[in-house]
């Protein structure tokens, strides 16, 4: 059975794609500090697959607890690499904390792959690094643009070290994937995403304003070059996303790769507006969202959304849940969470 590392196993993204990872034959040990997420997850993930993974707490940028977990364990064939601060706006105010978080975890999963004979990598990256693309959808040759935060430059920095590593190390491949708007939870609500404090993301603050937690949405931006004048994203719901992760570990596995290092768009392909949202959710929950259209929020991008043909093409991944899917395992999440 093939061990494959997952650094922050325990996390939205991360705990989805355990559980795929699981029901596809592979051995999975999570590493995780808990930085922004709970054991609980691991629970979730063993009463979905009857499996419990091996869990290591530990941070990944401390390179000492990184080679003690890989010499104990002693065959990781590769490594889904997750760990990340992700906070946009906090990212502004401790470019510290996210540069030296994001950028020494994926530094020591490159070295760890390196000293221990590992050959597979698939980094979590993100649209962020595209910016606001002059050409709508983008492709993954769209030009990227300088990062708008500390966080888009650790996504943006992390794709190069990567890359600059593989080109020099030539039985490690890697496969970077860039995410557009993952939103959603598992089916059984058992793992779904877990924001600390107040969501900075739509469909979290949406989900926990209709459970009566939050009193109003505010809707950021009505003056955007949209249909209905609110700004547009690739929302896409989060198990596709975790699908993606292990077709691309497969596609290295297989050996299908076109070169050493390889980036793959994934969302569903088409933008969705923020007001489309709340009006689906309303639709397909029955229950209403207060809300008001404020100012835009400063760094926001008007629309993007990605062109998926590669990935379609070469990972042979395209999405299997529609938005209002996504939106109802949100829903479902939140109700479990609240006892609702
Ligand atoms: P998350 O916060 O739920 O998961 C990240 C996990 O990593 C958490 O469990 C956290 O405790 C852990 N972690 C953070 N730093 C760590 C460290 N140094 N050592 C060990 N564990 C650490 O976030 P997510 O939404 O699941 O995101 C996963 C990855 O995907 C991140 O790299 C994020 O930047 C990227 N990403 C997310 C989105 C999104 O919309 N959620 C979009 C694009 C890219
Ligand atoms: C979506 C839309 C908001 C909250 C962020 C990161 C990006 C990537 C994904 C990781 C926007 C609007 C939101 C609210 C609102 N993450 N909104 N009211 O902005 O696409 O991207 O997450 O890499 O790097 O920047 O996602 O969910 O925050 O916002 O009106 O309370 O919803 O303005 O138009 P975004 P989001």
């Amino acid at each position: 059975m093939h061990k494959i590392l997952v650094t922050g196993g325990a996390g939205y993204i991360g705990s989805h794609t355990v559980v795929e990872l699981i029901n596809s034959g592979f051995e999975v040990v999570i590493v995780d500090n808990f930085s922004n997420s709970s054991p609980n997850s691991i629970d979730g993930i063993e009463a979905i697959t009857g499996v419990r993974p091996k869990l290591y707490e530990a941070d990944c940028s401390d390179a000492t607890a990184m080679e003690r977990l890989f010499s104990a364990e002693g065959n990781i064939l590769g490594v889904i690499h997750f760990a990340a601060l992700k906070a946009v706006g906090e990212s502004v105010d401790k470019p510290l904390d996210y540069y030296r978080n994001n950028l020494l975890s994926t530094i020591n999963m490159m070295q760890m792959l390196k000293e221990f004979g590992g050959k597979y990598m698939v980094f979590s990256s993100s649209c962020t690094v595209y910016g606001q693309p002059d050409v709508l959808p983008v492709t993954e040759s769209t030009p990227r643009k300088p990062a708008m935060s500390p966080y888009g430059n650790t996504k943006r920095v992390g794709e190069d070290i990567i890359q600059d590593t593989v080109n020099s190390e030539k039985g490690i491949y890697a496969i970077s994937l860039r995410y557009f708007n993952p939103i959603g939870a598992h089916p059984s609500a058992l793992i779904g995403e877990l924001p600390l404090g107040k969501p900075d993301n739509l469909v979290p603050f949406i989900t926990q304003t209709a459970a009566g937690i939050r009193e109003k949405l505010q809707i950021f931006g009505g003056d955007y070059d949209s249909p209905d004048g609110t700004a547009i994203r690739d929302y896409f719901h989060v198990v596709d996303l975790a699908r993606a992760h292990v077709l691309a570990l497969k596609r290295m596995i297989d050996g299908k790769c076109k070169g050493n290092y390889e980036v793959f768009n994934v969302g569903a392909g088409r933008g969705i507006t923020v007001l489309e949202i709340v009006k689906t959710f309303e639709r397909v929950t029955g229950v209403k969202i207060n809300y008001e259209i404020v100012g835009r929020r400063a760094g926001d991008i008007e629309k993007v959304w990605a062109d998926t043909t590669l990935a379609e093409k070469e990972l042979g991944w395209s999405t299997e849940s529609t938005l209002e899917e996504s939106l109802l395992t949100a829903w479902n999440w939140e109700r479990r969470l609240r006892k609702i």
